[in-house]
């Protein structure tokens, strides 16, 4: 029996919180209960079973404790997640979204295997083995508009690979969220510079920055961009 008492989040809906707002614990509500998908904490309370949402683990985790200002979910969210690995935070978007989809994108087989054997009863989630550098490549396994993309790739081009895969799959209306990993881990100025460089490069290919949060405290050297498409 745990004494920790659940709250919804004041702002998303299907996120839980728990504890005083300096110290907040973050949870979604188990889609398939009584399972774990990384070790992570298991809490009932009033007779329903919720999985903690580690900030550490997980950047889009530390972007919702940043209090971002877009309220960028939606119960029934088409997603298309880029770097899906063993499936650390899409399990938590497939309790927090149980009547969307999430495609998720992984190019190592080695974690895409862990992932189908981490979320086979799961519904809401398709793997797909493909590299997020040829959006071209997996447009027969995804079968609806994208409302929102999210990336975290770690790769030095992200925001290439994430305008290739924005103009081929989201929405007019959609949102794209970048974790923008700077590459250098000495240096505040490099890493500053690295932001700046993605920055234009989204701006010069019509997306907008509607914000930006810095989640330094849980990740090193990772600021999140929240992007839209600029109106024509
Ligand atoms: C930082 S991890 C992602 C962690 C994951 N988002 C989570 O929170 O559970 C980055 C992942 O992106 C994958 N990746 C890197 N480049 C990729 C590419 N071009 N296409 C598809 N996956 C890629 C890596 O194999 C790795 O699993």
């Amino acid at each position: 029996m745990s004494n920790v008492e659940i709250r919804n989040h004041p702002k998303f809906n299907n996120i839980y919180i728990s504890g005083a707002s300096e110290n907040l614990k973050l949870y979604s509500k188990n889609l398939i209960p009584g399972t774990q998908v990384y070790g992570e904490r298991l809490i009932e309370y009033r007779g329903i079973e919720y999985r903690e949402w580690d900030p550490y683990r997980s950047k889009l985790a530390a972007l919702i404790l940043e209090n971002p200002f877009t309220n960028f979910f939606k119960d029934d969210l088409k997603c298309l997640y880029l770097g899906a690995s063993s499936g650390t935070t899409i399990s938590h978007l497939s309790d927090i979204i149980p009547n969307g989809i999430i495609y998720g994108v992984e190019f190592a087989e080695r974690s895409i295997r862990q992932l189908i054997q981490n979320t086979s009863t799961r519904a809401n989630i398709i793997p797909i083995l493909g590299d997020a550098k040829h959006p071209e490549n997996y447009t027969k396994s995804i079968f609806t508009d994208i409302d929102l993309i999210y990336q975290d790739v770690s790769q030095p081009n992200q925001a290439e690979i994430a305008i290739a895969n924005s103009n081929y799959y989201l929405k007019d209306t959609g949102i794209l969220i970048l974790a923008i990993k700077s590459q250098s881990i000495d240096s505040i100025e490099k890493s500053k510079k690295i932001y700046e460089q993605e920055k234009r490069t989204l701006e010069k290919a019509r997306y907008e920055i509607i914000e930006t949060s810095n989640i330094h405290k849980y990740a090193a050297n990772h600021i999140i961009f929240i992007v839209k498409k600029k109106a024509i």
